[in-house]
Formats: structure tokens, sequence, C-alpha cells
């Protein structure tokens, strides 16, 4: 186990994980550490393993070989619920959103609270809506102008701010991955959703961000864990490192010297 300097245990270890897919080697040996409280970036080229480790890390997928613990116990995850119930859950890029529902029956989808009258059970679409904002709100600091629009009519980091309520809100989060959060936004929006990671970065959880960019990389990260072709490339310290090196890292010593 690598200790942090100050030696805090990490909340979340990967040790040793490959995982293949009929004959191809997507992920080698990869080791992984995240902190509570800590952005940890992961970074690398197209194909490099990003999104299988983190799909590996949210049950998604199962390792080949390898192991998960969780604040030192170790996990096993037959699927991505398995992951969700113990504290680990994922933000896509491709947002998973019903574009015509509100932003509370997004939040509450399978898991809508209800109300009883006269032996009856009803949807409690008030309580919803108010636990919606609430949890937008004293979470993510989010307001948005109206409640009661389909998602469709609101704007990318606004619906990214719904998809995060739905991970926050459920289970006891721990483990947020974001698979490039700011992809599809624009530079205004972006910020904001940077913001929003500080803020549940804050509130304990271990953040896990995938992205293409080493501008917002560099911005909110605390640690910067580099994958090239399956493996880890290495883990630098944010504060002590630059994108010059990270880019290095990216396309490995040879491809740099050339
Ligand atoms: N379901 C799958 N079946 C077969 N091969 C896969 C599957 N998923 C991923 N791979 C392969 O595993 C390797 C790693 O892919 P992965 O999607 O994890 O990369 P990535 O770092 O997320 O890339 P990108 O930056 O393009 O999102 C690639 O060679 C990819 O083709
Ligand atoms: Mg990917």
């Amino acid at each position: 186990m690598t200790l942090k300097a100050d030696g805090v245990r990490p909340l979340v270890s990967m040790r040793e994980i490959t995982k293949k897919f009929g004959g191809v080697t997507a992920l080698e040996n990869v080791d992984l550490d995240a902190y509570a409280g800590e952005v940890l970036a992961i970074v690398g080229d197209n194909g490099a393993g990003k999104s299988t480790l983190i799909k590996v890390l949210t049950g998604v997928y199962q390792p080949t070989s390898g192991s998960i613990t969780l604040d030192g116990a170790p996990l096993s995850m037959g699927s991505h619920s398995d992951a969700i119930a113990v504290g680990i859950d994922a933000v896509y890029q491709t947002l998973a959103l019903a574009d015509h529902l509100d932003p509370a029956a997004n939040m509450f989808l399978g898991s809508e609270l209800t109300k009883s009258f006269l032996g009856f059970k009803f949807l409690d679409n008030k309580r919803m809506r108010m636990e919606a904002e609430r949890v937008l709100f004293e979470r993510l600091g989010v307001r948005l102008k109206s409640m009661s629009v389909g998602t469709e009519s609101l704007s990318g980091g606004q619906r990214q701010a719904v998809a995060i309520a739905r991970a926050v809100y459920h289970a006891d989060l721990r483990v947020l991955v974001m698979d490039e959060p700011t992809a599809a936004l624009g530079p205004q929006e972006t910020a904001r959703t940077l913001t929003l990671i500080k803020t549940l970065r804050q509130q304990g959880l271990a953040i896990i961000l995938i992205s293409h960019s080493l501008d917002d990389v560099f911005a909110v990260s605390d640690r910067i864990q580099v994958m090239r072709r399956g493996r880890r490339a290495g883990v630098v310290q944010t504060a002590s490192s630059s994108q010059q090196e990270v880019l290095g890292m990216i396309v490995g010593a040879d491809a740099a010297a050339a």
C-alpha cells in the first residue's frame, strides 16, 4: 500500500488489475489509489485503458485478475449496482438522462419517493422536487431557474449537475468517477463544472477525473495518474509537475525524444 506523505490510507485501492477482452489486453497489472478529499486525474492517449480501468472500479467490468479494496477491505463486485451499494458511482460523458423528464424525476428514476393515502401509494412529486432542489443547492451549489422543465431544455452543464446530483443523492457516495465531464461543454460551463468538482472534493469525496484536457486537469487535480497502452506509466503530484512533463509521460520517453 502506498501511503500519502501524511500517512493517510487510500480510500480505494486497485492492485495489479488486468483486463482482457478476448485476445486484446486492455489493462495489464494496473494499480490505482484514490484518497478521500482529493481529485485524482487519469490521463492517457485514446485506447490507453482509462475507461476500462474505471469500469472495473465501478463494477461494470469484472477484472481478469487483480484486486480492489475500499477502506482496506476487499471488494468483490459483480455489477454496477454492487459498486453503487458500497458508495462508488460514475457520471459519464454520454449522460443517461431521460430528456422529457424534469430534474427531480430524473434524480429519482427507479427509486421514486411515494406517499400513502387511504391505503394507496402515490408518487410524492412535491417532496421529490424539494429534495432535488436541496441536493442541487446544498451539495453542488447549483440553482436551476425552473425545476419543472424537461432536462432537454437545460444547458450541458446543468444536465451534468442533475446527473451528479443523482449520484450524490443515492447511497452513501464516497467515490465519484467522472469520465470526460467537460468534453461537450463551452468555456463558461467548463469553469462551472470545475468549481462543482472542487465543491465535492471539499465534502470529502474521492473524485476520479478522466480528461483529455490538461488545462482542466491542472486546474482541479491533486494528483495525476498517467496511463499508456494499458499500463500505469506513472503518478505525479499536480502541484510539482507540469503539462510538459505529463505530456511526455502520455506519449512515452521514446516518442518524446524523437
Ligand atoms: N468492450 C471491449 N471489447 C474489446 N476491446 C475493448 C473493449 N473496451 C475497450 N477495449 C480495448 O481496450 C483498450 C483500452 O480502451 P479504453 O476504452 O479503456 O481506452 P481509453 O483510454 O478510455 O480511450 P479514450 O481516450 O479513447 O476514451 C483499447 O485497445 C480498446 O480497443
Ligand atoms: Mg475512454
